[in-house]
């Protein structure tokens, strides 16, 4: 019912000529399966070269953020509407990196929420909890406030566009992962808290995990039943890691 997603988080990383020959490359290992879908975020500047490699190949190809404005004066902004003209399939957003380091609030993810789904494009909302926030028990109600604060009042046509990635911070770059039996735990936490929101769209809509995802993990991750696919950071920028990504995540 859901296809899974193999999702490349390339962050600030590569050069414009190395994202092109791995975004060839990604398209080629892609091509080998057509029961599961596979994206890459490249940076803003390598987004056009690396959507012309990938045409006609099954690859999506996305971008890591976008303003929470329309248009205007916002220097060293991009918006949604450009993000859509330039043919991006998804924009990511409320990733830890850019809520923690970068310190993007919830009300301001919401805002950009609006912007990409005011595009019709698709958004890939990132969620997760410190380990202080683990530790503390608080882990759930973390991550349901974040989707709360994210998606609630959001039209129901707009639904469809949504998927999530669920990434513990404390297993972000770090090696850590949480059990398959963890993921699996707050995966179907959040998907009922989606069918609160909306029940018809819980059982379709895709629920990533990510967080120091490898070729070695990712098998017994995905084969929990509410973790449809993985967002990869560091094992998206080689093609021999990300090509067995792609190949183990059934
Ligand atoms: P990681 O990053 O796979 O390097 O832990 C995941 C992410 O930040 O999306």
């Amino acid at each position: 019912m859901r296809t899974p997603l193999i999702a490349g988080n390339w962050k600030m990383n590569l050069t414009l000529r190395e994202a092109e020959a791995l975004a060839r490359q990604v398209a080629d290992a892609a091509a080998k399966y057509n029961d599961r879908d596979v994206l890459i975020y490249p940076t803003f500047l390598q987004f056009v070269s690396v959507a012309k490699a990938t045409a006609g190949s099954r690859v999506a190809v996305g971008v890591q953020n976008c303003s929470a404005e329309k248009d205007g004066a916002f220097t060293g902004e991009i918006s949604a509407s450009q993000a859509k003209d330039a043919g991006a399939a998804y924009i990511l957003l409320g990733h830890s990196e850019r809520r923690h380091v970068i310190k993007e609030s919830d009300s301001f993810i919401k805002q950009k929420v609006e912007r990409v789904l005011d595009q019709g494009l698709r958004c890939m909302l990132c969620v997760g909890e410190t380990l202080a926030e683990r530790e503390s028990g608080n882990a759930e109600a973390v991550v349901l406030d974040q989707i709360n604060s994210a998606l609630s009042g959001i039209k129901p046509d707009q639904w469809k566009l949504i998927s999530i990635a669920y990434e513990p911070v404390w297993a972000i770059g770090t090696g850590k992962n949480a059990t398959p039996d963890d993921a699996q735990k707050m995966h179907a936490t959040i998907r009922k808290r989606i069918a609160e929101l909306n029940a018809a769209i819980a059982p379709g809509i895709r629920i990533l995990y990510g967080g120091s995802v490898k070729p070695d993990n990712i098998g017994a991750i995905m084969a929990m039943p509410d973790v449809d696919g993985a967002l990869v950071g560091g094992a998206s920028l080689k093609a021999d890691s990300f090509g067995d990504l792609i190949k183990n995540a059934k």
